[in-house]
């Protein structure tokens, strides 16, 4: 496993979380490919990657991480433009906030094919590479503390969040003989667009302090840091778990 200059697909590296990853790995020397639904978007993210994370190099590819032939052709087009893929990190993924109880039953399917199809299809068709390449690899998912614990506006999410997870320790099980780990980072309260019309409103923001032990909401950076951990040489030891990055949340019982 090199330890920089490394090929790192993000999936919804747009914006959010899954930019401040790829901040991450770009001030590490490695190079990005930013996946994301919106084409514009992933090629804007990926030059702002360039101008302003001193990126070695990012490219932005489009791709729905919900159809196989999409996560086919971009990683695919990846292998072609730099010949090989080191690390893969499920990002991507989606969370409607309705109530279970009148959620239709397509914006139930919408959130398990991004959030878990998504992030199976991303996984077996990348480790095929790995594979083949031979000198192993990292696959990181990005879960969530609803993996565990959720709401009833959230109940298809954090279905979704506990098959990726019990998806990662699969395909742990399945790869460690290639030299391929599999982790997850679960994020706690992280402010993106995802969060932002609740957690800007003054009550929310004064729920932080009391819920979150460290006393302030995460940043995508947070989150970054721990994935730039998981895919390091470092951490070839380390298959299987989900590390929490929540400030304490998980832990305060209030
Ligand atoms: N923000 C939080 O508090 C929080 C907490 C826990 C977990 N998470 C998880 O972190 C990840 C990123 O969340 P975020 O807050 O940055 O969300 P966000 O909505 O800000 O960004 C999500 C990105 O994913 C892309 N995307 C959506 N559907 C896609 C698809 N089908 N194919 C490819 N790309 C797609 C979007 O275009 C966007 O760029 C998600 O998996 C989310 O569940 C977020």
């Amino acid at each position: 496993m090199k330890q920089q200059d490394r090929i790192v697909i993000i999936t919804g590296a747009a914006r959010g979380i899954g930019y401040g990853i790829a901040e991450c790995f770009a001030a590490a020397g490695d190079r990005i490919v930013v996946a994301d639904l919106d084409s514009q978007q992933a090629r804007t993210a990926a030059q702002r990657l360039k101008d302003e994370a001193s990126a070695r190099d990012a490219v932005g590819i489009p791709c729905d991480v919900a159809d196989r032939a999409s996560v086919a052709a971009m990683i695919d087009g990846v292998t072609a433009q730099f010949g090989r893929l080191d690390v893969l990190v499920n990002n991507a993924g989606i969370c409607p906030f309705r109530d279970v109880m009148e959620m239709e039953p397509d914006t139930w399917e919408k959130t398990i094919d991004v959030n878990l199809n998504g992030a199976f299809h991303c996984t077996q068709l990348a480790a095929e590479k790995m594979i083949e390449q031979g000198d192993g690899g990292r696959v990181v998912f990005i879960t969530s503390l609803a993996e565990n614990v959720t709401q009833p506006v959230q109940v298809d999410y954090g279905a979704s969040k506990a098959g990726m997870r019990m998806t990662m320790v699969g395909f742990a099980t399945a790869l460690g003989k290639h030299g391929i780990t599999c982790n997850a980072v679960a994020p706690g309260m992280i402010l993106t667009d995802m969060t932002r019309h609740h957690w800007e409103r003054p009550g929310p923001a004064e729920e932080i302090k009391r819920r979150v032990p460290v006393g302030r909401i995460g940043t995508p950076r947070d989150i970054g840091h721990a994935v730039l951990f998981l895919a390091s040489r470092e951490a070839e030891y380390i298959s299987g778990i989900t590390l929490r990055v929540d400030g304490g949340h998980q832990a305060l019982c209030v």
